[in-house]
């Protein structure tokens, strides 16, 4: 979860890696450190607890010098955040700094062993048992750190990416992976390494993205070699970046969010291109055409997902269900892989992840693979880790997405969710009414998007009142039912107030309890779907003296009536109201979180990318 940076070549190696910090930040923030092999050959490491900026401060005035280093952002899993447990660490002589992303299961048994062979260790970490452990390798069988790595790693249990520079051999820079992701950027005569392509993006669009078990091995001015962990060489395979520096800045905006909410019309848009066709009122999916035979015999759908992405998994559901008429399910991918799922050779399972490395998702589509069911990926990152363990697949392309509460990976989500249920009921020749209602409509969602996005302001203004609150009901049904869950999961994420969403109907068997004047209740309430259902339960919420906050098509008189406060969007068809719905939820969340001065980029504890357990 943490941001990894390596520099080797010929510039300054210090002045690559902090921007490259600063720019992975967003995926794990609670301490930051860096290692430079400097212009006197001497390692030198810094570390501080906080920000990357906290970093930045620490070493002014220090020797900076040096053009091999690496950085680290941290996301605690063992240990505390404090500087000590901050990464890089450094081996027994010193000599060797290793950063790491992930986590080593059998720490324990390595601390214990090592340390009766006379090391030391001075962090409450796993990854410090790394660095120890390939020192140990190096001197007890006399022989070099490139190969000690390969013997250290088959010792790991757990998952890593790590990096490694020797002050002993200063051109060079060790990389392997296991389960965590690494890439590495090919520059002339240069070499950036990357837990993302973000901190890369600025210098080169070559890349290789290391497999699984997979060690680079990086010297100055020589060709990279790579290795699988049984020292078998493979070859690197160079691949184009498709991603620019203007996408993984603010652009005039205060916060990633906001832009990224502002974003929706356009990266919808993007997201549907060459894939929806209006005048042939079709959906041409590859990941579909090419595998029809495999996916129209599907017993089933299985959609494993976490967090939002497992929200746009059940609106997948509802969609699925209509149009192809096939059972779908909808799974937590944590609760999924540690329970014993029945699976069947003719599932197909759908893993839906914005960052494509998601553990517990990564997790779920492995123990389906053993069972031989069909992988299909639903991811934003390219390159990522899911959709290279899936058997195909469809990127969001919604660009990258650096606010940790997601916001157009979501909305993409749902849209290619839709579009993957018009495929499959293309080609089984099902509902073709409905199917061209809904590309007519669809096409239009980025203008409607726009159009709620104007009301920005006023919601910024009604939000301030709401600072006050302590919990929050979010309500809705049919196809807004997840989305009621997705604007209480936003509120929580980055205004830290507590929330709840519920299927309305639900709220009479238990949640009902909770509400009184103090009580904000958010209602989702388009005109389509259960509206007069939604109305009922409204007026529950009203004669609990309830304050309800609802979201409405335009031209609504009911609702508007019985609302405290209510946001319009336009009227569309049922199936695509959440592309509508959720808009004014995450601005909602967003402008509570402003008011009540919360980090809504980075907010407490949280980490973009969920790449540990
Ligand atoms: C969303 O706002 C969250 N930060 C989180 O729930 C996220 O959706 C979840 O961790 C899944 O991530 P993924 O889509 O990258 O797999
Ligand atoms: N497990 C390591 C630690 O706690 C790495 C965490 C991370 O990925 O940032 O230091």
């Amino acid at each position: 979860m943490c941001g990894i940076v390596g520099y080797l070549g010929e510039r300054d190696a210090y002045p690559i890696l902090i921007k490259g910090l600063s720019r992975l930040e967003y995926r794990g923030y609670d301490s930051a450190g860096v290692a430079l092999i400097n212009g006197n050959g001497n390692l030198v490491i810094y570390k501080s607890k906080g920000k990357v900026a906290d970093l930045d401060n620490l070493v002014k005035g220090k020797d900076l010098s040096g053009s091999t280093g690496i950085a680290h952002t941290r996301w605690a899993t063992h240990g505390e955040p404090n500087d000590v447990n901050a990464h890089p660490h450094f081996s027994e002589s010193g000599n060797l700094a290793l950063i790491h992303n992930g986590i080593i299961e059998n720490y324990k048994s390595l601390r214990t062993e090592l340390s009766s062979h006379g090391y030391h260790f001075h962090s409450s970490t796993d990854t410090e048992a790394i660095v120890q452990l390939i020192e140990y390798i190096m001197d007890s069988h006399h022989i070099t750190l490139e190969e000690a790595v390969p013997l250290a790693l088959g010792n790991l249990v757990g998952a890593y990416a790590l990096v490694i520079v020797n002050k002993k051999d200063p051109d060079s820079l060790i990389a392997a992976r296991k389960g965590s992701p690494l890439l590495i950027g090919v520059g002339e005569n240069e070499f950036f390494v990357g837990s993302d392509a973000t901190p890369i993006v600025e210098y080169t669009d070559k890349v290789v993205y290391l497999d699984d078990e997979q060690i680079a091995y990086m010297r100055k001015g020589k060709e990279m070699v790579i290795t699988d962990i049984n020292k078998v060489k493979k070859t690197p395979v160079v691949k184009k970046l498709n991603m620019s520096l203007s996408q993984i800045e603010k652009g005039g905006f205060p916060h990633f969010m906001l832009k990224e909410i502002f974003e929706q019309p356009s990266a919808l848009e993007t997201s549907m291109t060459g894939r929806l066709y209006e005048k042939e009122s079709g959906v041409k999916l590859t990941g579909i055409i090419d595998n029809k035979e495999r996916i129209l015999a599907a017993r089933r759908f299985i959609i494993c997902a976490c967090g939002t992405s497992w929200h746009a998994g059940l609106i997948g559901k509802y969609i699925l269900e209509e149009l192809t008429r096939k059972p779908v399910e909808v799974e937590y991918s944590s609760e999924f892989r540690y329970r014993k799922p029945v699976l069947f050779p003719d599932d197909v399972v759908i893993a839906i992840s914005q960052s494509g490395e998601t553990a517990d998702t990564l997790a779920a589509i492995q123990l389906a693979k053993e069972s031989g069911c069909f992988l299909f990926g639903i991811c934003n990152v390219v390159g990522s880790s899911i959709p290279r363990t899936t058997d195909t697949g469809i990127y969001t392309h919604v660009g990258p997405e650096i606010g940790v509460a997601s916001t157009k990976a979501f909305t993409a989500q749902v849209a290619t969710l839709i579009q993957l249920a018009i495929a499959i009921a293309e080609l089984d020749g099902r509902e073709p009414e409905l199917r061209r209602e809904i590309i007519s409509e669809l096409v239009k969602i980025p203008s409607k998007i726009a159009k709620i996005l104007e009301q920005d302001q006023m919601i910024a203004d009604y939000s301030k009142t709401f600072t006050y609150a302590r919990n929050f009901i979010y309500l809705g049904r049919g196809y807004n039912y997840p989305v009621a869950l997705e604007g209480a999961l936003k509120l929580k994420e980055i205004s830290y107030i507590h929330a709840e969403g519920y299927p309305a109907a639900e709220m009479k068997h238990g949640p009902i309890a909770l509400i009184d004047e103090e009580m904000p209740v958010v209602v989702i309430a388009p005109r389509r779907g259960n509206y007069e259902k939604i109305v009922s339960n409204i007026q529950e919420v009203k004669a609990r003296k309830g304050k309800v906050i609802a979201i409405v098509t335009e031209g609504d008189t009911e609702v508007k009536s019985m609302s405290d406060f209510y946001i319009e969007i336009p009227d569309t068809i049922d199936c695509l109201t959440p592309l509508l719905t959720v808009i004014p939820l995450q601005l909602f969340s967003y402008h509570i979180a402003i008011a009540k001065g919360r980090d809504v980029d980075q907010p407490r504890n949280l980490a973009k990318s969920v790449t540990v357990e």
